[in-house]
């Protein structure tokens, strides 16, 4: 796939979120979520047999089951009996990349949030299954939630800095998961966020690891949020608009990160943008959202360069004014 004008400059598309990227939330951590990176339970021992050593070297069957599998997911609000997403179908195989795209408000966040199993009351999936490495989430209990989450699916949201603790450095967050979800060591822990930080491209990451996120960019807190969501070397990864707050070069080069983890451990992803270039760059497929329906899906190339729906047609219109033509050439229409 074509690299981002990235890697050079790239306009930003006419909807993008107008968050700025240094702010900093003061809001506390969802203690709910999976990228929360100080996870307040510790892994159940009973939970289910989801851990794997290695990604990287997963044989040729592992790598084609899906880890994660949505089956006609729909999402309804029960009050008034309303349907907010009508049907959504993915099977997703360690190392490739899934693209949501669609305008806002279309049913994306919802449909991840029901992957992760973390609906925002009183939403909930009215049918339809999502299995995670073979299991119907449906059939978890609580504590086996809580052990799945960082270390078999993770994920990464808009707004870094609302999922870190303001009062805590960010190195003993990072290190928090690891001592809860891994078992290591205070000193072993503090060894691999450091590792971590690295990992993300951090170039200082001794120094960052002693910082506060008060003291960091938004670009800075979104690699640490990430070094959070894999500390505990998940299989799959949701990034949900995870670089819509950032500027252009800061999220090309985060873009690149994901890429590189993807190829690098295998880790699955799931790219949720209202931005077409983002995930003409990093996914294999692509599902286009509109108003809680999937109005188009398949092969990232096939969508864009010959999208059947009017809706796909429109959203490739919009973006070919900010640089998407470049996706379009012909070298590239393989
Ligand atoms: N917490 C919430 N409370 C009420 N309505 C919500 C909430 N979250 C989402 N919605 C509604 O559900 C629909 C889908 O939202 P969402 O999945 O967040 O869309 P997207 O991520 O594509 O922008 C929208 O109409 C939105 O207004
Ligand atoms: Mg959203």
């Amino acid at each position: 796939m074509t690299p981002l004008p990235s890697k050079t400059a790239r306009t930003a598309p006419p909807d993008a979120d107008s968050h700025d990227a240094d702010s900093h939330d003061p809001r506390s951590p969802a203690p709910d979520d999976p990228q929360a990176p100080h996870a307040p339970h510790s892994p159940a021992p009973d939970g289910p047999a989801t851990t794997h050593a290695s990604h990287a070297a997963a044989g040729a069957t592992a790598a084609t089951r899906p880890v994660l599998s949505v089956r006609d997911v729909r999402i309804g609000h029960p009050a008034g009996d309303r349907e907010i997403v009508h049907g959504v179908s993915f099977d997703l195989t360690p190392g490739k990349a899934l693209g949501i795209v669609g305008e806002s408000g279309s049913g994306k966040t919802l449909t991840c949030r029901a992957a992760l199993g973390i609906l925002p009351p009183p939403f909930e999936v009215t049918a339809g299954t999502v299995e995670i490495d073979g299991t119907p989430i449906a059939e978890l209990t609580p504590r086996q939630w809580t052990e799945l989450r960082g270390t078999t699916i993770s994920a990464v949201f808009q707004d870094p800095a609302s999922y870190l603790n303001p009062s805590l450095r960010v190195g003993a967050q990072i290190a928090e998961v690891l001592r809860v979800k891994k078992g290591l060591t205070r000193r072993e822990a503090r060894a691999r966020s450091v590792e971590l930080l690295r990992s993300v491209r951090l170039r200082d990451p001794e120094l960052v690891h002693g910082q506060y996120p008060y003291e960091l960019s938004g670009g800075m807190l979104q690699r640490v949020l990430i070094a959070a969501a894999i500390a505990a070397g998940p299989r799959i990864l949701i990034a949900d608009e995870a670089t819509t707050a950032l500027d252009v070069t800061v999220q090309a080069e985060i873009l690149d990160l994901l890429e590189d983890l993807r190829e690098r451990t295998g880790l699955a992803l799931v790219v949720v943008s209202h931005d077409l270039a983002v995930v003409a760059q990093l996914c294999d497929e692509v599902l286009v959202m509109r108003g809680g329906e999937v109005v188009e899906q398949g092969p990232t190339s096939q969508v864009l360069h010959n999208p059947q729906h009017p809706y796909t047609r429109l959203l490739i219109a919009e973006h070919e004014q900010y640089g998407l033509d470049r996706f379009l050439a012909p070298e590239e229409a393989a």
